[in-house]
């Protein structure tokens, strides 16, 4: 029987661990927000949750904690083609941790389609992880020495005060709430979040679900 490879082993995994750190230091380089330890984190955290809540089984909400904690390390290459990067230079990576390849298969997809120019959902894992991944803004993403008012991504990630993502099972919502102070608008969020919202109710769909959009306490995206 194939060994049964838990999050805390890949979390401990030397490769994965420096991969993580230089995808970060690349993207501050390029002037990007963080994408260290505390968004592939709240990544794997945000993907389990939502397949847990879908009642999901365990296993599934386990990989698709995996999926989260890897789906950046591409960027340690370049910025351009991460996701499918990412994957290729995973292959080998999880092979020698010890996964099964049914299992490999299912993360490497996952992670080679979370970028909304070159990707699609395409299981509910990958699903789950679009969702997690595409909410993933907030002002403490803001890395403060590089903060430029005049950069959209960072007025509109500070402006962002409280992000939250809540499945109802029941009634086969996925709702995502935001909260923005004054300092940037509706619409500048629009201007950069359009193509991966539109690549969330894709996921949402293929989870069976309707995506909710809400902003300072308004539904953004009606369904009629
Ligand atoms: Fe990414
Ligand atoms: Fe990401």
């Amino acid at each position: 029987m194939d060994k049964i490879i838990t999050l805390e082993e890949v979390k401990n995994n030397k490769n994965i661990q420096v991969l993580i750190d230089t995808a970060n230091s690349v993207l501050e380089a390029m002037g990007y927000t963080e994408h260290g330890l505390r968004h592939v984190g709240y990544v794997s955290k945000v993907s389990s949750d939502i397949l847990k809540t879908l009642n999901y089984d365990e296993r599934t909400v386990e990989l698709a904690a995996i999926a989260g904690w890897v789906h950046d390390v591409g960027n340690a290459i370049n910025r351009n083609f991460h996701g499918l990067n990412g994957a290729s230079m995973l292959y080998p990576i999880l092979n020698d941790i010890g996964f099964p390849i049914e299992e490999t298969a299912i993360i490497l997809a996952a992670v080679g389609n979370h970028e909304a120019d070159t990707g699609i959902p395409v299981s509910p894992i990958s699903a789950a992880l679009i969702i997690a991944d595409k909410s993933d803004a907030h002002r403490t993403r803001v890395r403060r020495k590089n903060f430029n008012p005049n950069d959209i991504h960072d007025k509109v990630n500070y402006s962002i005060k409280e992000n939250k993502v809540s499945v109802n099972a029941d009634e086969r919502i996925i709702e995502y709430r935001l909260r923005m102070d004054a300092s940037s608008s509706v619409m500048e969020f629009m201007e950069i979040f359009m193509p991966r919202m539109v690549m969330c109710q894709k996921a949402a769909e293929l989870l069976k679900c309707r995506f909710d959009i809400v902003i300072n306490d308004s539904l953004i995206n009606n369904h009629t």
